[in-house]
């Protein structure tokens, strides 16, 4: 028997109920109108940083728009910053779910730091929504019914780019990312899509996370003078990789594309090291829909900031925790409930509007993107509601 089809639904619900120790008693907690637990499990140093602030901007931005409160009920947050440390995971996760007893944990940004959680998660039968991290594995071979994205798999919006390069006459290509699940997940969407409409990846470059170190590896590129580039770097890193790029003297001269985690939330710090680049991902600044435009305007009154995919992504999360507390009327406790509530909805998010799929990762629209001064300007769809294959899930 595979692990995944060790772990069916009544597994889960065996989990859940152990995890709670009162799966058939009526919630005293709701009853007495406890405030619900939210785990925050999220990079708030490193890298990532940005975007572990993004995300809970963008979370709490939901809950605001919707009076403070989901389902009339007030919410206590407990907030780790996971640092991006894969080595970290597993005790981060379980302290959230076994010591704070959080009703819903939240996380993560990277893939690796997402597995521990999504361990912990299968063990426990802890509610898990993943805002960000790609990791294909937690809607895929581990999926399960207590785990939702409300992002994308590493696959997805690499994986349209391939067909992008090619109709181009791009026939050949270098890749460049760093050596860990969202990298080497990245590349692989891409080649995909790449080599079925006739390309083919030529040489495959890599460098440890969070290395920054990328001249060696620009000098190499340089050298082999490919036709274009494909990277997946994103956060602090991306935003150095780019004028490294620049300052290399390869802006102009070999073609730089990625999915769009490249130039997202970075185009303030990059001068116009960005200008021009195209990349493919889900979300895109200029997405012309009056929820857009609102998300957009509330997002930038309240933080003072300008909104990217992560914060999007984030807002997204409130959005799907809403739903399924919407279904039991706040009561945490009817988490069957609340999961069949959430496999059914369809969030209408400022990216545009997207299904859950079976697997649990969002149904939806990647868009080519081209940055145009300080924008990520939407140039076109690049693949209409894309699925992850979500291979070796065997839910649904
Ligand atoms: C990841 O590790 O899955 C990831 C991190 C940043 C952006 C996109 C994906």
């Amino acid at each position: 028997m595979s692990t995944n089809q060790a772990y069916d639904r009544r597994e889960f619900l065996k989990a859940a109920a152990a995890a709670a120790g009162v799966a058939s008693l009526p919630s005293l907690a709701f009853a007495q109108g406890a405030k619900i637990k939210i785990g925050l499990m999220l990079p708030y140093t490193g890298t990532y940083a940005q975007l572990g602030v993004a995300i809970t901007n963008g979370f709490k931005l939901a809950v605001a728009e919707s009076g403070g409160k989901l389902s009339g009920r007030e919410l206590e947050y407990f907030t780790v910053d996971d640092e991006s440390d894969p080595s970290k995971a597993t005790d981060n996760a379980n302290k959230l779910v076994t010591r704070d007893k959080v009703d819903v944990l939240i996380g993560t940004v990277h893939s690796g730091v997402e597995m521990g959680i999504v361990k912990i998660a299968r063990e426990t039968g802890v509610l898990h929504i993943n805002p960000n991290a790609g990791a294909d594995a937690a809607t895929g071979a581990l999926c399960a019914p207590n785990i939702f994205r409300t992002s994308f798999t590493n696959w997805q919006p690499a994986y349209p780019m391939g067909k992008v390069l090619a109709d181009r006459g791009i026939k050949k290509v270098v890749t460049l990312t760093w050596n860990y699940g969202a990298g080497t997940e990245s590349i692989n969407g891409f080649k995909e899509g790449f080599t079925k409409a006739g390309g083919s990846v030529v040489k495959e470059l890599l460098l440890p996370f969070p290395s920054v170190e990328f001249q060696p590896l620009l000098t190499e590129i340089a050298s082999l003078k490919p036709q274009a580039v494909f990277v997946f770097f994103a956060g602090g890193g991306a935003a150095k990789f780019l004028k490294d790029w620049q300052a290399a003297g390869l802006k102009g001269k070999i073609g730089l594309y990625g999915t769009g985690f490249l130039t997202d939330g970075i185009l303030e710090s990059v001068g116009d090291a960005a200008e021009g680049i195209e990349t493919t991902l889900h979300y895109g600044d200029g997405i012309e829909t009056p929820k857009n435009k609102t998300f957009r305007l509330n997002y930038a009154k309240t933080y003072k900031l300008q909104p990217d995919v992560y914060a999007v992504q984030g807002y997204d999360a409130g959005l799907l925790l809403a739903a399924g507390l919407n279904a039991v009327k706040g009561d945490v406790s009817k988490k069957k409930e609340m999961i069949a509530a959430m496999e059914k909805v369809k969030i209408d998010s400022p990216r545009g509007a997207w299904t859950m799929s079976k697997a649990h990762n969002p149904i939806q629209d990647i868009y080519l993107r081209k940055v145009v001064g300080k924008e990520n300007r939407v140039m076109g769809v690049a693949h209409k509601a894309l699925a992850d294959p979500a291979r070796g899930c065997k839910m649904g």
